[in-house]
Order: structure tokens, then sequence, then C-alpha cells
């Protein structure tokens, strides 16, 4: 964990954030806000916001407008803040409709984050604070130099280097502005309150978009006296917005990767990592093995001395010590204890635990099912809503009916009991401590421990008619 040296030192109660998420993101093609695309599983805005919250706690806000019914409902259990504004007349409006809750709240301090931004790290925006403080500035913000200034607002300067405004790309006028800049605006910004307030009030809608552009901003200040600054962050790409697919696609390989080294230098063995995808809410512990292609997704646990093979998918799940995942197995809400195997082709479902030792084989369905320690289900079955006792055996193709087409019931199987290949268990069920199922039974009774139970009919050979 990297120190955060001024969470407690220079950042004052009164510093808010706020992020920008309330635009459509038209450039995406996408019905769905753009703030909900997705890196590595999880939606930009978490991504940005998590950025935020080891420095700012539970002082940070989103605008939200687009879509934001889906957008609260992705959030709910985030500690995020929402303002909703609800006609997207430009980042200047959505900063200025966001005013009076975050004064209210006690903000005289803001930092203003394109939601767009999602790779932006922690130490980023710890490096900015720092130059806002030291620089003594009323508003600040994020400059890069880059090759291509692309759609960026474009950061004009005096002849003596000083922050005079900001250029919407689409406003840019050579004859009038001069030679096209190559230093842009982030969109990552600090304003303090009480100056820049009133000038917020003055933006005005006269441009090419007809928006209220937050970046006019900087010339408003300017004219106004005020101490505006740029921090220079070189080229860096955490900071480059996200408006198309192709920029999607682009920051999500560039997280991957800064992922994936990260694993490999803390102790993780990965085998083709140029192909694994792994969350950044997942915790793949030193001496886990994996093998890509693969996805660990979600806030899964992977327990050192586990292997996870490829083509296996594996999300909020738990894998333990010494356990191996086989090829093709697909995991979602899943415990698997120590020293278990798992697959090749098995799928377990949310709910489903495997004790120490257990096995789960190919084409095997678990879903709210505990298997216990030793217990084995190696081929073609359902096992759903059940309790499966230590060192138990469920033969090859063993099928738990446990819904009735309206309601869903429990089979619980004791310990060491052993179950024929194509037993149907018609739910409710027990079959107690070592009980033997004859194969092809259909089970509507419980059976007793010890028993040996036949539900089939018995097998008649008579002359073959020639
Ligand atoms: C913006 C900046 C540009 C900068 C670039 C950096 C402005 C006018 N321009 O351009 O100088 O180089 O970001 O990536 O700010 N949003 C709202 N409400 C609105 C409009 C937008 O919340 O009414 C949000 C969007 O959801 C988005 C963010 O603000 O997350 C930025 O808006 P976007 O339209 O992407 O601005 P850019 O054209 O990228
Ligand atoms: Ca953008």
């Amino acid at each position: 964990m990297s120190q955060h040296i001024l969470s407690t030192s220079t950042f004052s109660s009164s510093l808010y954030a706020l992020i920008l998420a309330a635009g459509k993101g038209t450039r995406m093609h996408s019905s769905r806000p753009k703030v909900l695309q997705t890196l590595l599983g999880e939606p930009m805005l978490r991504h940005v916001h998590q950025a935020l919250q080891p420095l700012f706690g539970e002082r940070v806000f989103a605008v939200i407008g687009h879509g934001s019914s889906e957008v609260e409902k992705e959030f709910k259990a985030d500690s995020l803040k929402f303002i909703f504004q609800k006609e997207r007349l430009g980042t200047g409006h959505a900063v200025s409709i966001s005013l009076p809750t975050l004064l209210q709240s006690g903000a005289s301090e803001l930092m203003v984050i394109n939601g767009d931004t999602p790779l932006i790290s922690t130490d980023s925006v710890e490096r900015f604070m720092a130059h806002c403080d030291t620089e003594k500035s009323d508003l600040a913000f994020i400059s890069l130099t880059l090759k291509d200034p692309g759609s960026f607002g474009r950061v004009l300067r005096k002849k003596d280097g000083q922050v005079q405004a900001i250029i919407e790309a689409k406003d840019y006028n050579a004859a009038l502005h001069g030679t096209e800049p190559r230093e842009i605006n982030a969109g990552i910004y600090y304003l303090k309150l009480d100056k820049l307030s009133p000038l917020l009030q003055s933006i005005n809608n006269e441009n090419k978009s007809g928006e209220y552009y937050l970046t006019d901003l900087v010339a408003l200040a300017v004219s106004a006296g005020l101490k505006v600054t740029a921090f220079d962050d070189g080229d860096n790409p955490e900071l480059l917005g996200i408006n198309s697919p192709l920029e999607l696609a682009n920051s999500e390989e560039l997280l991957r990767e800064r992922l994936v080294l990260k694993l490999l230098t803390a102790g993780v063995i990965i085998h083709a990592p140029q192909t694994v995808r792994v969350s950044p809410s997942a915790t793949p512990e030193p001496g886990a093995e994996i093998f890509g292609p693969c996805e660990i997704m979600g806030r899964s646990l992977l327990k050192r001395g586990c292997k996870v093979g490829p083509y296996c998918y594996i999300k909020d799940s738990e894998v333990g010590a010494d356990s191996e995942v086989r090829e093709f197995s697909h995991l979602e809400q899943a415990v698997v204890g120590q020293s278990c195997t798992v697959g090749p082709y098995a799928r377990l479902r949310p709910g489903a635990e495997l004790e120490e030792g257990s096995h789960v084989g190919n084409f095997v369905e678990l879903k709210k099912t505990r298997l216990g320690k030793g217990a084995k289900a190696n081929h073609l079955s359902y096992l759903g809503d059940s309790e499966i006792g230590a060192g138990s055996n469920i033969g090859a193709g063993t099928i738990t009916c446990n819904y009735d087409g309206k309601n869903k019931f429990k089979t619980i199987i004791g310990e060491n009991a052993f179950i024929g290949s194509n037993t149907a268990l018609v739910a409710p069920i027990n079959v107690g401590d070592n009980a033997l199922v004859a194969a092809g039974s259909t089970l509507t009774e419980d059976v007793p421990p010890g028993q040996l139970a036949v539900a089939r009919q018995r097998q008649v050979n008579k002359n073959r008619k020639r």
C-alpha cells in the first residue's frame, strides 16, 4: 500500500470531491450510461470513486443524470453520494447545480474529476493536491502534453507562461488563439469555492456546442485576478478520458497490464500473463498459480498454492490453498476449501461450498450445495439446495430434483453414503449416514442410516423371439 501522506496533514475536512458523471456518452453508441461501461468487470465510475476514497472518505459526490436510476442501483452498496442533473447543459452547469448541496455539506474547497477517466490513481490525485497546496492556487487543473491533442481542451498560456484560458477543440481558432498548443486539459480541477462560486454563475453557452463549459472558468478567474495554475503531468496515460469504444479498450488493456504486472511482482505465478484478466477487487495471493487465458473477476480470493487452469472464469469466489480448479470451469459466488479438485468443465453456482479435500468433476453443477470433507461428485450431476456429508460418493448422473415448479426443496445426504449412478433424489429427502442407493433409483422417500435402497423395477430376462 502506498502512503497517502497528505490525507491527514494537508487535506481539510472541508475539501470535497465531485465526479462528473451525468453525460450520455454519445460517442460510445450504447444505451448504457457511459460511466457504467466496465473495465475488468467494474464500472468506470467505481474505478474513479475507489481512487478518491482513500483521500476523501465519505466526502465524494457524483453528478448523475443520464440513466441515473441504473447508476444508483449499481452503487447501492457504495458510499458514493449522488446529485441529480436533470438537464445536461455542460460540465459548467453540472458543477453549478451541485454547489448548493456541496456548500450545505460544509465544502469550502472542491476537486472536480471527469467520470470518464477511470485509470486515475490515488497517487496522481495526491500529487495534484500537493501542487495546489504549494502554489496556493484559487483554481488549478491538471494538464498533459500530448503528441496529438485530439479532442481535448487546449491550454492557452500568456507570453510569460502564465495560464490564460482553456479553449475547447471545437472552438479553437488559430487566427484568434495562435498556433495550436499540444498542452491539453485532463479534466481534473481544484476550486476554492468562496472565490469561484460567483464566477461559475458567469459562464455562458456561447460556443460551438451551446454548452456551459466548466473550462471557461479559467479565463474568468484570470480576468478576476485570481491565482490560476496548471499542474503539468507530462503524458500520464492514467488521465486520458474515455469517449469511444476504442479508447475504452485501450484503457482497459492498460489497466489489465498494470494489475497483472503488480501481481507478478508480488509473487503470483502467472502463465501467459498477456491473456489473464484480473479485477482490481480480486486478491490472488503470492504463490497462487494462474494459467491464461482466464478471468478472475469481482472480489475473488485465490489462496497461496492453489492452481487455476486455462479457460476458467471465476467471479466473487474463493479458492482454498492447494486446491486445483482445472480448465474450463465456471465459478460464481462459490467457496472452494483447501486441497479440493474442481473440473475440468465444472460449474459452481452461488452458494456452492466445497469442504476440504472434496472433488467436483466434469459436467457437474452445484447450486446452494455443501459438499462435506472428502466427498466426491465426479461426473455429470446436478446438485442443488443440498447438503452432502463427509466422505460420501455421488455417482455419475445423480440429479437432485429440487424444484416442483413452484418451490425449492432440500436434499440431505449423511456421511459416507454411496449414491449409485443415475439416481434421482426427489426433494425434500434425507439419505442417512452409510446408506447405499442402488444405481438407477428414483428416491421419493427417506433412506435410514446404513440401509440399502433400491427404487427401480426388477430386471426380467426372457427368451428372445426370432
Ligand atoms: C472535457 C473538457 C475538456 C477536457 C476533457 C478531458 C469541458 C467543456 N471540456 O471534454 O477540456 O480536455 O474533458 O477528458 O469540460 N458531464 C456531466 N454533465 C454535463 C456534461 C458532461 O456530468 O452536462 C460529464 C460527462 O459525463 C463526463 C464529463 O462530464 O464524464 C466530461 O464530459 P465530456 O462530454 O466527456 O467532455 P469532453 O468533451 O471529453
Ligand atoms: Ca470526455
